[in-house]
């Protein structure tokens, strides 16, 4: 089941929110860390065909720095930013290698955060990097298979929780003032917005290198970029980096399980408020499964997004399966429960008769170039092959 709802409140005016030089120092220090590569912008040409689009490009972070997700360059921007503030370093000449001078002190910070699996394994990668510690927890129904990655990936101790996600960061920000840990969140709330920006300013890493690439391959800019939602941050950086990059805003649309749906829901009101998802929060797609929206990405979404759009579990799962057995000579795409919504939402409203209006609301159609995001590969193993295994 596939539901749209378009942003009556588009557009609402320009919210220029990263400077050049703001994503030029993200990078710089992306390009520092150890195996850094840019992960590579697939395009799947037999699929397109098929669907009737021009493009169809999927920038694969399942290949990010090991990690199986983009997440990890949020966390280690933010904790880099957060270290040179502690250390007095100016984050726009300090090098790793100054950085690392200071080990003494940077082994003596704990950062704490809550996950529901990604972001907590980009912190504890982050916490290895920089050679201090993490505190994560997780909420309720988190699998242990996630909670161990999370151990494996770097330096954390990692709790899984019987609090739902927005009740368990309300708990780490408690025990981050109580502890003086260093809350590393990635979703921003009134008086909490510094650190989840430098979160989603280091996102934004990806989408320029997709630009750079596109370019290598003489392609301008997308028609169309569909987005992910938990609590938005992705989506809004990638949407404010978005209307740096082109002169014409491409059709940004944010997709979300119907479980767990705060800004559809948010957008059916068409008040310009953010209200909480009335969903019950059961989905397979884990890392999208937030019932409140980080405040700093609601402000750039209400903005530049044009559509939101719910969809249930089965859509993801076309999108996995789609991705894991391709058409033609496209390569194969290894894409999880929140990874893939985006392809299985394109296909399915592109081939299934019944989501006609969608497709003409979206302005879909021979000359689209599509962008999506893979944003996690085989995360949760076991599930992945099961899904899979079905062609
Ligand atoms: C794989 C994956 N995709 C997308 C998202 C959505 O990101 P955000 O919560 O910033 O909207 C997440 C968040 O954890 C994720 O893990």
């Amino acid at each position: 089941m596939i539901r749209l709802v378009p942003n009556i409140n588009f557009p609402t005016g320009f919210s220029q929110v990263y400077s050049f030089e703001e994503t030029a120092l993200v990078r710089k220090l992306h390009e520092m860390i150890p195996g850094y590569q840019p992960t590579p912008l697939v395009s799947l040409d037999d699929l397109a065909r098929k669907l009737g689009v021009k493009q169809i490009l999927v920038k694969d972070e399942s290949k990010r720095f090991g990690l199986n997700s983009f997440k990890g360059l949020g966390g280690t921007y933010a904790m880099f930013r957060i270290i040179c503030r502690e250390l007095e370093l100016d984050p726009g000449t300090a090098t790793l290698n100054d950085i690392m001078s200071h080990s003494d002190k940077i082994s003596r910070m704990e950062f704490i955060t809550t996950t529901d699996g990604n972001h907590g394994k980009g912190v504890s990668w982050a916490a290895k990097v920089f050679g201090c510690r993490a505190h994560v927890y997780m909420p309720k129904g988190s699998k242990p298979v996630r909670a161990q990655a999370i151990r494996d990936a770097g330096c954390a101790d990692v709790e899984i929780t019987n609090l739902s996600y927005d009740d368990c960061v309300r708990m780490t920000a408690r025990l981050a003032s109580d502890m003086g840990y260093h809350l590393i969140q990635d979703t921003a709330w009134k008086d909490y917005e510094e650190i989840p920006t430098w979160i989603m300013q280091g996102y934004t890493t990806l989408f320029y290198e997709s630009v750079d690439q596109m370019h290598q391959s003489g392609i301008d800019a997308p028609t169309h970029i569909f987005l992910q939602a938990g609590v938005g941050s992705m989506a809004g950086a990638i949407a404010a980096a978005a209307q740096s990059a082109f002169e014409k805003l491409p059709i940004i649309s944010l997709v979300e399980p119907d479980a767990a749906a705060c800004f559809f829901e948010s957008f059916m009101t068409g008040d310009d408020e953010a209200h909480p998802a009335t969903g019950n929060a059961k989905t397979i797609m884990a890392g999208l499964n937030c019932g409140e929206v980080c405040s700093t990405a609601w402000d750039i979404l209400t903005t530049l997004a044009r559509f939101s759009i719910s969809c249930s579990d089965d859509i993801t799962i076309e999108g996995m399966r789609t991705l894991a057995h391709p058409q033609g000579n496209d390569p194969v795409i290894i894409s999880g429960e929140s990874g893939a919504v985006c392809a299985g939402l394109l296909k399915v409203v592109l081939e299934d008769l019944r989501y006609v209006h969608i497709r003409q609301q979206l302005e879909l159609g021979a000359d689209s170039v599509i962008m999506l995001i893979n944003t996690e590969g085989d995360t949760d193993p076991d599930n992945y092959k099961k899904i899979i295994s079905v062609a």
